[in-house]
C-alpha cells in the first residue's frame, strides 16, 4: 500500500481504543481511525502525547478522549480501559500498539536481566494486561482485539534478544486468546509489521550503530523503512466489521 486507504465510513459508529497512540504507528492509527469514522480513546504512557493525538482526532471530526496509562501496571490498565469505556459508551475494538525496543545489536552475553525484564514487561505483560481488561468491555459478538507484534520473533529473529522473545511471546498470546475469545464473538489478531519509520526505529538504529552493527547495514535498513500510515491502514481494516472473515496473524511490509 502506498496511499491512504479509502476508509471513509469503514469504522462508522465503532468505538476504538488505541493503546500506544501518542507516537509512530499508534499515532497514525488514531488519525486513520478518526478519518474512518470511529470514536477514539487514546491511551499511552505519554499523557501529553495522548492528549495531543486525541485533539488531532477531534480536529478530524471524531469524538476522542485520552488517558495516561503504563501498560505494565495492572491497576492503571484496568482504570484506563474503564475510563475509555465510560467516555466512548462501550468498546468495539482495542488496538494494542504500545511497545519498546531495547538491546538492539547487543550480544546475548551482554543482555542483563534488568533489560530483559523491562522489555518483557512492556511488550508481553503489557498486552496480556490490556487483553485481560479489554475483554471485560469488548462488545460480545462484534469485538476485535489486535496486538501489534513484529516480523521479529515471528517470521525472523531480531537484532535484540529480549525484543525478539517478547514479540514471539505476544504472537503466542494472541493465538491463545483467539481460541478462547472467538467463541464469544471476539476476533483476536496479531498484526506484524516490517521495519517502519518511527521514533522507536530511529532510536533502535542509533543503538545498533553504537553496539557495533556495520554502518552500511544500518544505512540499508534506514533506506528501506515503511510508512506508519500503511500499518495504520491495516489496523483500521482489521478493526472494521468487513474483516469479520479474517483469521489469525496478519503481516505488513
Ligand atoms: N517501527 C518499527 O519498525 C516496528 C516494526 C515492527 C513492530 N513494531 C511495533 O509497533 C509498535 C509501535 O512502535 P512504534 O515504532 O510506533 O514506536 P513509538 O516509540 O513511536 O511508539 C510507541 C508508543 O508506545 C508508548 N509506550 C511505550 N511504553 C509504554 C508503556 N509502558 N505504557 C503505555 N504506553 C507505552 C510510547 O509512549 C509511544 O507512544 C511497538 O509495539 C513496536 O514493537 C514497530
Amino acid at each position: 500500500m502506498t496511499g491512504d486507504v479509502p476508509s471513509a465510513g469503514l469504522l462508522a459508529g465503532r468505538r476504538v481504543v488505541v493503546v500506544g497512540g501518542a507516537s509512530g504507528i499508534g499515532l497514525a492509527t488514531v488519525r486513520a481511525a478518526a478519518r474512518a469514522g470511529a470514536a477514539v480513546a487514546v491511551l499511552d504512557a505519554d499523557g501529553d502525547g495522548a492528549a495531543r493525538a486525541a485533539a488531532g482526532a477531534r480536529a478530524e471530526g471524531a469524538p476522542a478522549c485520552a488517558h495516561r496509562v503504563d501498560v505494565t501496571v495492572e491497576a492503571q490498565v484496568a482504570a484506563a480501559l474503564d475510563a475509555a469505556a465510560t467516555d466512548l459508551g462501550g468498546i468495539d475494538a482495542v488496538l494494542h500498539v504500545a511497545g519498546i525496543m531495547r538491546g538492539q545489536g547487543r550480544d546475548v552475553r551482554d543482555v542483563d536481566a534488568d533489560l530483559w525484564a523491562q522489555v518483557i514487561a512492556v511488550n508481553l505483560t503489557g498486552p496480556f494486561l490490556v487483553a485481560k481488561h479489554a475483554t471485560r468491555h469488548l462488545t460480545p459478538g462484534a469485538g476485535v482485539l489486535v496486538l501489534v507484534g513484529s516480523k521479529a520473533g515471528v517470521l525472523t529473529g531480531s537484532g535484540s534478544v529480549p525484543y525478539g522473545a517478547s514479540k514471539g511471546g505476544l504472537h503466542g498470546l494472541a493465538l491463545t486468546l483467539d481460541r478462547q475469545l472467538r467463541p464469544r464473538g471476539i476476533r483476536v489478531h496479531t498484526l506484524c509489521p516490517g521495519d517502519i519509520d518511527t521514533p522507536l526505529m530511529r532510536r533502535s538504529l542509533d543503538e545498533a550503530r553504537a553496539n557495533g552493527t556495520a554502518a552500511d547495514r544500518v544505512a540499508e535498513i534506514a533506506a528501506a523503512l515503511g510508512r506508519p500510515e500503511d500499518v495504520a491502514s491495516a489496523l483500521v481494516l482489521l478493526a472494521a466489521p468487513v474483516s469479520d472473515g479474517v483469521v489469525g496473524t496478519v503481516h505488513t511490509g
